[in-house]
């Protein structure tokens, strides 16, 4: 990655229209309805955007959309790129970079993940507190993340705090019943086994997923502030273990998909 390659996708995004975005949000597994709420949408196809990685053919229609949520002006990824596609940690972060260099000054990103603390239920949403990084890589470790920022990034408080509190008190308002916890990131594509669910609660975590922390190391390193929730669509009792059911977690995602576009329009009113 260059700093030319990535000026040439921004240059490419302005052409469009992607003229300063203010928030960046990246859409979960289930979670794309959000983009269809944008006001005024510009759409980039991630086939169309000069070095944006090439996507899969599942994934095929993947997008960037640029417009307006709350009378601000946002730019939304709608689909993600994960470690398990054989993407490298580079080209799944590579969006973040692009989407700073157009000018959003905060990044918000949601996700779908397994419940690991079992006071956690499925059907509701998780503010991610804080991370362990589990997928074995850092998104940092190439050897020119030096023009890019510091190398040895600072990950004492990766979520911004401010809009954590606001999320807290949003949550509040609208009665939603919001948990907070740790989210341990793992390569996937495979669910856990028992014995690994029940190492990863003893390492501290409340949730786990496939994605996000590569994303927020990211941010953290070109000092954007971000915040994550997790959406969490199954339940991962290793002493009471269901078959996974991929239908399930996506069924659950949808339908709890409505208080988190809540969560995020008013965090974006109010930021
Ligand atoms: N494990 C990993 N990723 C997930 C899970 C899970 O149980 N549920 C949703 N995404």
């Amino acid at each position: 990655m260059t700093s030319k390659q990535l000026n040439e996708s921004v240059d490419y995004l302005i052409e469009k229209g992607f003229h300063k975005p203010e928030i960046g949000i990246v859409l979960g597994t289930g979670l794309g309805k959000l983009a269809g709420e944008i006001e005024n949408p510009i759409e980039a196809f991630y086939n169309h955007i000069p070095y944006f990685p090439l996507a899969t053919v599942e994934f095929h229609a993947g997008k960037l959309i640029f417009g307006e949520l709350e009378g601000k002006k946002v730019v939304v990824m709608q689909g993600r790129f994960h470690l398990y596609e054989g993407y490298d940690l580079i080209d799944v972060t590579y969006p973040i970079r692009v989407m700073e260099r157009l000018g959003i000054k905060k990044l918000l990103i949601s996700n779908a993940a397994g419940a690991i603390n079992l006071n956690f239920k499925k059907g509701e949403i998780m503010l991610i507190e804080d991370h362990i990084n589990f997928q074995g890589g850092s998104p940092l470790a190439f050897k020119n993340v030096g023009e890019f920022g510091s190398r040895f990034t600072d990950m004492s408080n990766p979520y911004d705090s401010e809009m954590r509190t606001k999320l807290i008190s949003i949550a509040k308002q609208e009665n939603i019943s919001l948990q907070q916890g740790v989210y341990v990131s793992v390569l996937g594509p495979q669910l856990e086994t028992r014995a690994e669910y029940r190492m990863l609660k003893m390492l501290g975590a409340d949730a786990v997923g496939m994605s996000t922390v590569p994303e927020v190391i990211v941010a953290n390193h070109l000092n954007l502030p971000v915040v994550a929730i997790s959406v969490l669509t199954d339940e991962c009792d290793p002493e009471n273990l269901q078959p996974v059911n991929i239908e399930e977690i996506i069924e659950i995602a949808t339908t709890t998909e409505p208080k988190m576009i809540k969560l995020f329009r008013e965090l974006i009113k109010g930021v």
